[in-house]
């Protein structure tokens, strides 16, 4: 959120969360009916699928499709088409989106949300990442880019990401509607256990002081380096493997479809060769990328530059 110009936020738009799968969860048992179906793009956050199932909601993916440039786009008429079909009134949106690492437009979340606003969806907008903003890519709230998006969005944040806080627990909510928001407070304090406790509380206030957001400027230009280096390296040596130039996030997305077919290898079997040798990545089949491969890049530069020459000498241009 730092850095985004929000206005007209109160106090009282502000509820607490352990974490923010806590949060979507509570927001799904506000808005639909366990059994009921939930819209959600493919590839997914793997945190989405099995919070989504294990309590007790069917998931519809709308496949996110990646343009002649390679850039991941929304396919509204999908969506659409899958809402109707399948009588939909509730859409977990990630924004910036995880694992693909696309950071959508003022723009796409107007006409995703115009999609949502025609079907009476709610949506449960992940911002998680929001901070995480790679060569200068711009963020804008799902919340802000109309009336009726603020009014029937419940948007999650956290500063675990950005600084590195996930073990100390604590998320955020800002919902404007305030039977809604009344409603999903209600159903994270039946809980019980939900509630900051003062580590978390000042290490929160101390990440959004002016010395956090001088740290997270240092820390941009060092993530940003990552990627330009990371998807240079893919499109100029690694043939058959293609991937977006992560936008926010630190996360990227490799496509290995190509060369696995060309190498006659699986998929396991790369992972595989990948530990052997010291990459530690993670199977894409965990977001529905079942021929990809995801790889988080929030590592000193020289540790990811080692780790891609590894992939150079060991993996994708290696005999084996
Ligand atoms: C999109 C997204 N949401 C939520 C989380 C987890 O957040 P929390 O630990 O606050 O539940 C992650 C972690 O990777 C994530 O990528």
């Amino acid at each position: 959120m730092i850095g985004t110009n929000v206005s007209g936020l109160t106090k009282e738009d502000i509820g607490y969360e352990n974490g923010v799968l806590g949060g979507v969860v509570s927001a799904l048992k506000v808005f639909a009916a366990p059994g009921d179906k939930v819209l959600l793009h493919s590839p997914t956050y793997m945190g989405f699928t099995n919070a989504v199932l294990s309590n007790g909601y069917q998931i519809v993916h709308s496949p996110l499709i990646k343009d002649e440039n390679g850039t991941w786009r929304m396919n509204y008429e999908d969506m659409d088409k899958k809402i109707k079909k399948n009588q939909i009134h509730v859409a977990i949106f990630c924004n910036p989106h995880n694992p693909t690492g696309r950071v959508w437009t003022k723009e796409e979340i107007t006409k995703a949300m115009e999609v949502y606003e025609r079907n009476n969806v709610w949506v449960i907008s992940d911002e998680i990442w929001s901070d995480l903003m790679m060569n200068d890519h711009h963020y804008t709230p799902t919340q802000s880019v109309s009336e009726w998006a603020k009014e029937h969005t419940a948007a999650f944040y956290a500063p675990s990401k950005t600084f590195n806080l996930a073990g100390l627990i604590g998320s955020y909510s800002v919902i404007y509607n305030k039977p809604i928001r009344e409603r999903i407070q209600s159903v994270g304090k039946k809980t019980v256990y939900n509630s900051m406790n003062v580590f978390s509380e000042h290490a929160l206030i101390g990440a959004y002081s002016d010395e956090g957001n001088n740290w997270l400027n240092q820390l941009l230009p060092v993530l940003s380096q990552n990627v330009n280096l990371a998807y240079d390296y893919v499109t100029k040596h690694f043939d058959g493997v293609s991937t977006f130039k992560t936008e926010g996030t630190y996360m990227m997305f490799l496509d290995c479809t190509d060369w696995l077919k060309e190498h006659d290898k699986t998929q396991t079997e790369l992972l595989e060769r990948g530990w052997d040798y010291g990459i530690g990545w993670q199977d894409g089949g965990l977001f529905q990328g079942p021929t990809s491969i995801r790889l988080n890049l929030a590592s000193p530069t020289s540790r990811i530059e080692d780790a891609f020459k590894r992939m150079d000498k060991y993996v994708f241009n290696a005999e084996w």
